[in-house]
């Protein structure tokens, strides 16, 4: 496996900072002096600076004032901190909203935005697109070639929609060159359903709660839309950055879960994928062993995003946010264990919102590096330090990158078209969720997983796992098809091969194109109450030599043998003793179908069957307690082993041989204790 370069030979270590707001304090220059301290204090190396600060660099139009930000930069250079600095897009100056209404966004509702907020402009309008073109190339010529300017941090957190009229007239020049004419985009949508029918393109407008909301290809469009025109307006803010600094390197922050964007089509036009994560620790809902499942699928397909190449870790927070509905404190040792699950997941950095707790605005109480305190004297302050010094130590590991047996498929765009779905329940879907559980094992048996859309190459997988894949895109039938006739593996479950592109059912029974390659026809879809239950049984003499009784709840799909072999069977209603799961060998491999959803403990037992089956390789060969995992990355030779401990309490683990701890810089051998949270990297 190769080794990457992130930044062009810049810097080759990994990078731990935050975002720095200084045009916050730029009436204080005794907190300015003291942030440079403290910085080096917390063995930070690598600020992001002016994500919000159109309002300090132009505060009048035309007007700019760079001296501020050239001290800024000058003073983390002398110090040896990098910078990734931003485009101001982010947020908008009040004149910029006052003199040029078009850049407020325009609702679904189509009320009109005032000025205020973040993240909320029209994408579409020239004057905003215009006005972030200028001050953007202003910052190119400054400070393109700065030492210290190691990448471009674009804009911040893209998202969000605009039904403003210039965004309607895009919507419409969109449409027609997908579709040519309104005959056919009308067949596409179905839209002589209810009279719907399209006579003239001037009539199709965005969905809007007081208008059109049940026309699912018109929706599935909409989507697809706002995510190109999004990426069409980043495009247009780097094209001064590409012009006149083609060698800095080109990154914008994702987020968990966002589905707004297209990230699959997204990440084709930045140079580096980061993303921030939020994930609530210790919280009510799950247990932190769920959630670091959760999270570590959130790492693996923002990797996954790249074909493996290390991303960064944007944002996270040293302590707290001041947005979840409990934000619980981390507790001791989760700052750093969480912080090296996404080193382990292939990010090549661990950065903080923000560096400086500001005094006021609305998010005076999000954790910070530095509390409203003022010194370096506390808890979160020294578990940041702790974490620079870590992160030192794994220098090495940089450009390592994860390989993985098993992708996990989880798409955006069937993610949309499952939830714009009226039916078969309006609730408890859970796509995301579900792509989750199904990754969950593998992640516990420390196995590495991709997690990809179904536009990617399956052929250097193992396995493929594609859970609710509800909407077959052109061509993806006939890759899943071959990766199995060539010896692979793939599962699907109930309510797959359901739909196109366009949301058009396909004909002549489900799972559509797959109906062979899994050996059934699944006739009807049961769904249940919440409280209702079925259950699934394995046969006796199975394949996988599994046995026993699994809860199925909320999907029970009911189908036909096709030519594939029946492995369990519903326990109750009018349906009992039907097939549940199925093989079907097809080619040199097999296709299993999971017609229900059945409790997590199924998942386990049939994916662990599947592993030893498959021979799939765990990163380490040895036992784990629950909630211990590993993660391994590698390059060359180099095999490095993280081995995480998620449990609030201390676990032994028995190494199979001789390890070298990169943490605790010693050999270590036998018995290994993990302390509550504990996590070791181990070069073998
Ligand atoms: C996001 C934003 C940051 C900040 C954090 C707070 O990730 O990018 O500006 O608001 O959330 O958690
Ligand atoms: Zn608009």
């Amino acid at each position: 496996m190769q080794k990457y370069d992130l930044f062009n030979g810049k810097v080759n270590n990994m990078l731990h900072g935050a975002d720095y707001n200084p045009d916050q304090w730029l009436h204080r220059p005794d907190i300015l002096e003291k942030d440079i301290k403290l910085m080096k204090k917390a063995n930070c190396n690598v600020m992001s600076l002016g994500i919000f600060a159109w309002s300090a660099l132009e505060p009048e139009e035309g007007n700019f004032q760079f001296e501020w930000l050239d001290q800024i930069i000058e003073n983390l250079y002398q110090n040896g901190i990098n910078i990734m600095l931003a485009t101001p897009s982010g947020a908008r100056p009040d004149w910029l909203a006052a003199k040029y209404p078009e850049v407020l966004r325009v609702n679904t509702d189509r009320t009109k935005d005032l000025f205020g907020e973040r993240h909320n402009h029209c994408y579409t309008s020239p004057a905003y697109r215009e006005k972030i073109k200028i001050i953007n190339r202003k910052l190119a010529e400054r400070y393109g070639d700065h030492p210290a300017v190691i990448m471009w941090h674009i804009s911040n957190e893209y998202g969000g929609e605009c039904h403003c009229d210039l965004c309607q007239a895009d919507f419409r020049s969109w449409l027609k060159d997908k579709y040519g004419d309104l005959e056919t985009l009308n067949q596409a949508w179905w839209s002589n359903f209810w009279s719907h029918t399209y006579s003239d393109w001037d009539n199709i407008e965005s969905p809007a709660p007081q208008g059109m909301q049940s026309n699912h290809g018109l929706a599935l469009d909409w989507k697809r839309f706002v995510s190109e025109q999004t990426i069409d307006f980043y495009k247009s803010e780097i094209e001064p950055l590409r012009e006149i600094t083609p060698e800095l390197p080109i990154t914008t922050n994702f987020m968990y879960r966002f589905d707004g964007l297209d990230y699959s089509k997204f990440a084709k036009e930045v140079d580096v994928v980061s993303w921030d994560s939020y994930p609530s620790w210790h919280s009510d809902q799950e247990s932190d062993i769920e959630r670091a499942a959760d999270v570590a699928f959130m790492h693996d397909y923002f990797r996954s995003l790249k074909d493996g190449k290390p991303f960064l870790l944007m944002e996270s927070t040293p302590s707290k946010t001041n947005w979840q509905p409990v934000a619980k404190l981390k507790r001791p040792g989760m700052h750093r264990l969480s912080s090296l699950q996404a080193v382990a997941h292939g990010s090549d950095s661990v950065q903080y919102f923000q560096w400086r707790k500001s005094r006021g605005g609305f998010e005076k109480f999000h954790g910070s590096v530095v509390d409203h305190v003022g010194h370096e004297d506390t808890r979160v302050f020294n578990d940041v330090k702790a974490l620079g010094s870590d992160l030192q130590k794994l220098e090495e590991l940089t450009g390592t990158s994860v390989e993985a047996e098993v992708a996990v498929i989880f798409d955006t765009e069937n993610r949309w078209a499952i939830n714009e779905a009226s039916g078969p329940r309006q609730k408890k879907k859970n796509y995301v969720e579900t792509c989750v559980q199904h990754y969950q094992t593998f992640w516990e048996e420390g196995i590495s997983a991709d997690v990809i859309d179904q536009s990617k190459d399956f052929s250097k997988y193992k396995i493929v796992v594609a859970p609710m894949l509800y909407m077959l895109k052109d061509g993806t039938s006939e890759r899943l098809k071959n990766f199995v006739k060539n010896g692979g593996t793939v599962v699907s479950t109930y309510w797959s091969g359901i739909v196109n592109e366009t949301d058009l059912c396909f004909e002549g029974g489900f799972p559509g194109q797959l109906k062979d390659l899994f050996g059934i026809w699944a006739e009807e879809l049961d769904v249940l109450y919440d409280a209702d239950q079925n259950t699934v049984s394995f046969k006796n003499k199975n394949g996988l030599k599994l046995s026993g009784q699994y809860k199925a709840e909320i999907f029970c799909d009911l189908i036909h043998l096709d030519g594939a072999e029946s492995l369990a069977e519903y326990g109750s209603d009018f349906y009992a003793s039907r097939s549940a799961l199925t093989v079907n060998n097809f080619g040199h491999g097999r296709a299993f179908y999971i017609a229900s959803r059945n409790e997590q403990k199924f998942k386990r037992d049939f994916y662990q069957a599947l592993i030893e089956e498959l021979d799939l390789n765990r990163v380490i060969e040895i036992e784990f307690p629950s909630g211990v995992t590993a993660q391994k990355r590698s390059a060359g030779e180099k095999d490095y082993i993280f081995l995480m401990n998620f449990n609030n309490q201390v676990v032994e683990i028995k190494l199979n041989k001789k390890y070298y701890s990169l943490l605790k810089e010693k050999d270590i051998t036998g018995k290994l204790r993990l302390e509550n949270y504990g996590v070791e990297v181990l070069k073998s």
